[in-house]
């Protein structure tokens, strides 16, 4: 089949990582006889530099032409790069936000797995971090705080910023579906996160979950409170399958998550909405201390191809190739310089991306 992709290759290390995963996308496409059909478009600060807005119009319809966004990263050193110095709605990660809105991709899905390969890199005591963990956290992207009424006003001479948490019950319901349907396909238990002693947002957010869980028998609701989840993402953390949970806990619980695997360049995501469309990205940032220096960690980005290729493109004979072919590269000892250990053989990007497509059988 011809898979039609729009690339945002985007700042720092994202071009380099884009090019490994095109890299093993194209192995593919001569494999299993598929044709990949690529458009770049500019995002972030790639695009701020060429138009003075991190995202365009004409960068949004290219989008929308595709059957699917593969994504590097975007932003850059808040402190030093002149980016940070442009009003906050002129940065680079406001077209990330402005992209997710566009796009309708309200379900973000961001895996966090401990490769039996990697398990030292675990920052986790042996005694925890010897039963594993594979978790999917289910976050909700395109509403909360994130997209409510903001302002920052002066009242009597005191400057007061307000932010908006507001849910109402269908962007629950259509997250809480995808994150049933998601736990169906894997250990069927989902742990609905909220703050419900707290917010009225998050005692919506359980009744409607309630809801929804009843359509789904065989899957185990659980419901827990955001501060005791940050703690059991430590404690216990192979207790979660899916984590469903609204926007900004999300964001703050998948960087734990990703940060307890202790590879953060291994994590993949993808971010859809309810057609087959998704966007796909790695869970790490931009890294601009190391772009350039082919050192970066290609594999979250490849394994976000892999992603794409399963949910936009229902080829999981394909996915399943991608994910063997890195289970390969780890179990032969290759590493890039953040999951190196002793004993293993240290690659550089571009060659961890040779060594990945060489690989796929
Ligand atoms: C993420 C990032 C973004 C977010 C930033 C860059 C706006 O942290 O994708 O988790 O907060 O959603
Ligand atoms: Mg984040």
């Amino acid at each position: 089949m011809e898979l039609k992709i729009t690339c945002i290759p985007g700042d720092g290390i994202g071009p380099e990582i884009v090019a490994e995963a095109k890299k093993v996308l194209d192995r593919i496409a001569q494999k299993y006889g598929h044709t990949m059909n690529y458009t770049d478009i500019l995002m972030g600060g790639a695009s701020i530099d060429v138009h003075g807005v991190p995202l365009t119009e004409e960068a949004v319809a290219a989008a929308k032409a595709a059957d699917a966004v593969l994504m590097g990263s975007i932003g850059g050193d808040t402190t030093k790069s002149p980016w940070y110095k442009l009003p906050p709605e002129r940065r680079p990660e406001a077209g990330l936000l402005a992209i997710r809105k566009a796009l309708n991709l309200f379900a973000n899905l961001r895996p966090a797995v401990l490769y039996d390969e990697l398990a030292a890199a675990c920052p986790l005591k042996e005694e925890i971090s010897k039963a594993g963990f594979d978790m999917l956290i289910m976050r909700e992207l395109t509403g909360g705080l994130y997209f409510g009424e903001r302002k920052t006003v002066t009242e009597d001479g005191v400057r007061k910023a307000v932010d908006t948490l507001a849910y109402n019950e269908n962007e629950i319901r259509r997250i809480a579906v995808k994150g049933f349907e998601i736990a169906q396909k894997r250990r069927k238990k989902v742990t609905s996160v909220d703050k419900a002693n707290v917010l009225d947002s998050s005692r919506l957010w359980r009744s409607v979950v309630e809801e929804v869980a009843a359509q789904y028998p065989d899957v185990t609701l659980e419901h827990m409170l955001v501060d005791n989840c940050a703690m059991q993402l430590v404690k216990d953390p192979a207790q979660f399958d899916v984590i469903l949970t609204e926007n900004m806990f999300g964001d703050i619980l998948s960087d734990e998550a990703s940060m307890v695997t202790g590879s953060i360049g291994m994590l993949a995501s993808a971010s859809l909405n309810d057609t087959k469309f998704g966007l796909y990205e790695p869970s790490h940032g931009s890294a601009p201390d190391i772009a350039g220096m082919d050192i970066a960690n290609p594999i979250a980005t490849v394994l976000s191809a892999a992603m794409m290729l399963r949910y936009s493109f229902d080829l999981d004979r394909e996915a399943d190739a991608i994910e063997r072919a890195v289970k390969q590269v780890l179990k032969e000892g290759y590493r890039t310089g953040d999951i190196m250990s002793d004993g293993c053989r240290k690659v550089g990007c571009s060659k961890m991306g040779d060594l990945l497509a060489e690989f796929i059988s």
